[in-house]
């Protein structure tokens, strides 16, 4: 099983999903460390409550590259070798998404390309989509714009409010980045597929899979 680390900020909803996922013993993945920028992450003490080793850095005080160094130190000790994003509001330096190169995915709470960055649900409705979703991609220097492995959408409703579409956007989440991921990590242990990833990794921006 691929060692999976897990990126979070806060409610951690997609880790708990992911952590779950992975409780079978035929999931390609197993979640080596919950790793977060705020120690007073709600997810954090959930990780730590179900056995999985966690780590704590803030980065305040300290200069970008010195938190870095500290939670690539804390996910090679757990011998981590695929990174997930999850909620993790932050945004990677080139220099950490180098040395990870293809190992990082995200979730992302819109059909991308469209909507990169915060506000996705509200721009959604202002922009009256009749559909909206979620993406997993792989992580570049460039915020929300590495490979899409795979969407799911869903109705965008009348009167709807962002916080009901983030709601209804959430359930899908759960469903997406478990399955996505595993295929990634299955794909990590085959190398007729390692081709293709590494496609996938330099080809600027690819349409729902
Ligand atoms: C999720 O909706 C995720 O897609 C989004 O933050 C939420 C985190 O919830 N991520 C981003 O906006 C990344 N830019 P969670 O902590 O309960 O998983």
């Amino acid at each position: 099983r691929r060692k999976l680390g897990i990126l979070i900020s806060g409610r951690g909803s997609n880790m708990a999903a992911l952590v779950e996922a992975a409780r079978p013993s035929d999931c390609p993945f197993e979640v080596a460390l919950v790793a977060s920028d705020n120690p007073e992450a709600a997810g954090l003490a959930w990780a730590a409550e179900q056995g999985i080793a966690t780590f704590a850095q803030s980065p305040k005080g300290m200069p970008k590259a010195e938190y870095e160094a500290r939670i690539d130190a804390a996910l090679r000790s757990a011998g981590v070798e695929l990174i997930a994003l999850a909620g993790y509001m932050r945004l990677l330096s080139p220099g950490f998404v180098g040395r990870w190169a293809g190992r990082i995915l995200n979730i992302h709470p819109s059909l991308l390309p469209k909507y990169k960055g915060l506000d996705t649900h509200a721009r959604a409705i202002v922009a009256e989509d009749t559909v909206a979703g979620c993406s997993v991609h792989l992580v570049t220097e460039e915020l929300d714009a590495g490979a899409v492995l795979g969407q799911a959408k869903v109705p965008v409703l009348t009167g709807d409010t962002a916080e009901a579409l983030a709601a209804r956007v959430l359930v899908e989440e759960h469903r997406l980045y478990p399955r996505v991921l595993a295929e990634f990590a299955r794909t990590m242990t085959d190398p007729s597929l390692a081709r293709v990833r590494s496609l996938a990794l330099v080809l600027p921006e690819v349409e729902e899979t």
